[in-house]
């Protein structure tokens, strides 16, 4: 693979579509062929356990102890130990189609994977991308989420609230609050009842702003559910507001102890 040129484009209805509810699915994003390739890709990082040791790869929803299978592994920046993945079809029609919805100045802000393994149990719980990150900053940012096989409402699919994107960001907590976990949960009622699924065909994406709600659940199929994820941003704006997110002051990861140790190793 090399650097690839962009071939899609959204429509006005599209664009509309993505800015009143928050969120898109596209049923295309890149070629089958682009998908298999990548499903290998994909495979390998997972097994060989990419950047594990320096607190890249993690498990999203358990306590990533070590010696113990992850219930949903996680890894952050994929392209770092695989080059390829930034050489493809899929992130140059993402690029160009973020351009459309954030502006010219969208760039990359990186990529991640989240596996979901055969039969797993674990939902990802609804929550804002923006409460993992900078409370001193405003965002406008978007993640693209592409499966790399079918995804149904039976194997993981995402779910969006539409018209959250308008929201602040709403109180989090780590899940089962329990602050070894690295992902986060919503830690306030609010109506999902009308949450839209989006099912989707491989190589098939989602496109979502920083505060729109989002869902996925459990695994029920005997085969993986990859979604590799691309992020693109314009330049964030500080607030003043003095903004806080308490639920990541107290986080105790030991995704955040290996990156401190080899930081140190390193040092
Ligand atoms: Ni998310």
């Amino acid at each position: 693979m090399s650097e690839q040129a962009p071939y899609l484009k959204l429509s006005k209805d599209q664009i509309k579509f993505f800015h009143e509810n928050g969120f898109i699915a596209l049923d295309h994003l890149t070629t089958q062929h682009e998908v298999e390739s990548l499903q290998s890709i994909y495979d390998d990082l997972f097994a060989r356990r990419a950047g594990r040791e320096e607190g890249n790869q993690f498990d999203l929803t358990g306590t990533d102890e070590e010696g113990v299978a992850p219930s949903v592994p996680q890894i952050l920046s994929p392209s770092r130990y695989e080059p390829r993945l930034a050489e493809t079809h899929l992130v140059a029609n993402a690029r160009e189609i973020v351009r459309q919805l954030l502006g010219e100045d969208a760039r990359d802000m990186g990529d991640h994977a989240i596996l979901k393994p055969p039969h797993s149990p674990q939902a990802t719980p609804w929550h804002q991308d923006e409460a993992y990150w900078d409370p001193n900053m405003d965002y406008n940012s978007v993640s693209v989420w592409v499966p790399l096989q079918r995804v149904t409402i039976e194997t993981g699919c995402m779910w969006f609230v539409p018209g959250s994107h308008k929201l602040e960001v709403l109180r989090h907590r780590s899940v089962g609050n329990d602050p070894r976990i690295h992902a986060l949960e919503l830690d306030e009622e609010y109506d999902t009842s009308t949450a839209v699924a989006c099912p989707l065909p491989a190589g098939g994406a989602t496109i979502h702003l920083s505060r729109t709600l989002h869902y996925t659940g459990p695994n029920n199929s005997g085969a993986p559910r990859r979604a590799y994820i691309v992020a693109f941003g314009g330049t964030p704006k500080a607030r003043t507001d003095g903004r806080r997110f308490p639920w990541n002051e107290i986080k105790q990861t030991a995704r955040e102890e290996r990156l401190r140790a080899s930081e140190n190793t390193e040092a």
